[in-house]
């Protein structure tokens, strides 16, 4: 679709639009039209700017509201009910991001999605599968059953889903914009939802919800400029910290996959995740140090106790901290022909989200609460940890991970990038930068390279299988690193759909551990 878009002389953010709607339909894991998402772009001018439309709590949400009378945790509660729903900003998004920066009609960008919701689309072998495994999850919600089973029993490779509901919905976002998904038919059905489920999402909250013009977190690396996404995500700072922690390194010369550059990578990821817990959440809340976190002699300080020798303990490593400052004193993969470039991540959270179709609309509902702190120091649905930074409240935005990013070389586009996976994601991007910057490896293998992912806690290192060879195994545990885990699921480490710019135009690559992706064409 958003190849389409471009060759019918759309821009990049007319093709990001387009696609966001398409992935809603053919993409039902993570594509969304009740989820969320965060852009960013660089327009051909150079100027850069993000919109997060991230899902917020409900009003009547509470800072206790998944604890028991205990205090502990409720199971299941944040992550598979109808109050794991945060309020979906996706509509809100990628409609103000068309209005402001594209140059089709809204009814344009939508009409393909809208075709492939009601004429249907085939189902892949991967599908199948992924959709069999899910019908457990779904039994108890009809409507879900309805779209995602064939009559309660799985689809078939090559059956063809048409999603009715699904394209009714779409229609009344075409018809009228905004409202035809924030009020009216839309909205109702969702507040039934939610009312008939024990949710909280009321017709206040969808009327209330704006996305919102952020400026991007922007670092440099060996000459290169890194856009990224701010708070409410963590991506951005996290990667500018962590490229920061690695700049005096030689990582070129120690080469990809050797046992020093991994423990060098880990000792980064093992120091930003822990002030990720401590430090980041939503800055219409909270007061995030994104210019300390992202600030180089920050990174040198942090830093200062690596050693290249010896893998340090997470219990022995805690947040960053630094002197109070006074208030009033403070220092903060599409491309078009033109040059306009957009990174974009959207998502329910967990795959298909909350497993819950609103009945009537055919959109799958996120369960993005889960990725609020349910109580300090707790773990979610990756194990992440956080605290007073990312505890529930009204209206808040729940921290997220997700890190569309843009490389930019001598005013010039380089590399956009970014990626699924939950705590994964910002070291996967980090992966994708430092193989084509440091290991100067062209798209192809910046992108399907194994890879190492470390989040401070739990204190393990997870590979993919080949990614760690014997030897180098053997030499991180000689230096003390300990839970050497190869990646358990059968899908790898990320989905790093990239784009990159190549002799004579842009080389884009499909992250080949998701079978079902495709990029447009080199040109
Ligand atoms: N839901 C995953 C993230 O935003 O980090």
């Amino acid at each position: 679709v958003g190849a389409d878009i471009l060759r019918g002389g759309g821009n990049a953010i007319d093709a990001a639009v387009a696609t966001g709607f398409a992935l809603a339909v053919t993409h039902p894991s993570a594509g969304n039209l009740a989820g969320g998402g965060f852009m960013v772009i660089r327009l051909a001018d150079g100027a850069v700017i993000t919109n997060d439309h991230r899902e917020r709590a409900p009003i009547t949400a509470t800072r206790d509201m998944y604890l028991d009378q205990a205090g502990n945790v409720i199971p299941g509660l944040s992550t598979y009910s109808h109050l794991a729903v945060g309020v979906p900003g996706t509509v809100d998004g990628l409609l103000s991001v068309l209005d402001k920066y594209g140059t089709m009609s809204r009814d344009a960008v939508l009409r393909p999605a809208i075709r492939m919701a009601q004429k249907g689309f085939v189902i892949d072998r991967d599908m199948a599968r992924d959709l069999e495994a899910q019908l457990p999850g779904m039994q108890k919600y009809p409507a879900s059953m309805q779209v995602f089973s064939n009559q309660g029993k799985p689809w078939q490779p090559g059956d063809v889903l048409v999603q009715k509901d699904l394209a009714r919905t779409l229609d009344l976002i075409r018809k009228r914009g905004r409202a035809g998904f924030y009020a009216g038919r839309t909205a109702d059905l969702l507040v039934a939802e939610m009312q008939r489920g024990g949710g909280l999402i009321s017709h206040a909250d969808l009327s209330e919800y704006q996305s919102v013009w952020r400026t991007p977190v922007i670092g440099q690396y060996r000459g290169h400029q890194i856009v990224s996404m701010p708070p409410p995500s963590s991506g951005g700072a996290l990667l500018v910290q962590m490229l920061n922690m690695l700049e005096p390194f030689d990582l070129k010369k120690m080469g990809y996959g050797s046992a020093d550059a991994v423990h060098l990578m880990v000792e980064a990821e093992r120091r930003a995740y822990a002030d990720r817990a401590e430090h980041l959440g939503d800055p219409d809340y909270i007061k995030v140090p994104v210019e300390r976190l992202a600030d180089k002699l920050y990174a040198k300080r942090r830093f200062a106790d690596f050693n290249p020798a010896r893998a340090s303990r997470s219990t022995d490593i805690g947040a960053g901290s630094w002197p109070a400052e006074s208030p009033d004193t403070t220092h903060a993969s599409f491309i078009d022909k033109e040059g306009n470039a957009v990174a974009y991540t959207t998502t329910l959270n967990l795959s298909y989200g909350s497993k819950i179709v609103a009945a009537g609309t055919g959109m799958l509902l996120n369960n993005e609460m889960d990725d609020f702190s349910a109580k300090p120091d707790t773990p979610n649905a990756f194990g992440l940890l956080g605290r007073e930074a990312n505890a529930i409240a009204p209206r808040k935005r729940m921290l997220s991970s997700m890190t569309p990013t843009i490389v930019v070389k001598d005013g010039k586009t380089l590399l956009i990038t970014g990626s699924p996976g939950g705590s994964t994601i910002i070291t996967t991007t980090l992966q994708l930068i430092v193989n084509v910057i440091d290991h100067g490896m062209d798209l192809s293998d910046a992108v399907s390279s194994p890879r190492v992912h470390h989040q401070w806690q739990p204190d393990v290192i997870l590979y993919e299988k080949q990614g760690l060879s014997p030897d180098t195994l053997q030499k991180l545990t000689e230096r003390g690193h300990q839970g050497l885990t190869p990646w358990p699921y059968p899908r790898g480490i990320g989905d790093a759909n990239s784009v990159m710019r190549v002799d004579g135009g842009f080389a884009g690559m499909a992250d080949p551990r998701n079978p079902g992706g495709a990029a447009g064409p080199t040109r």
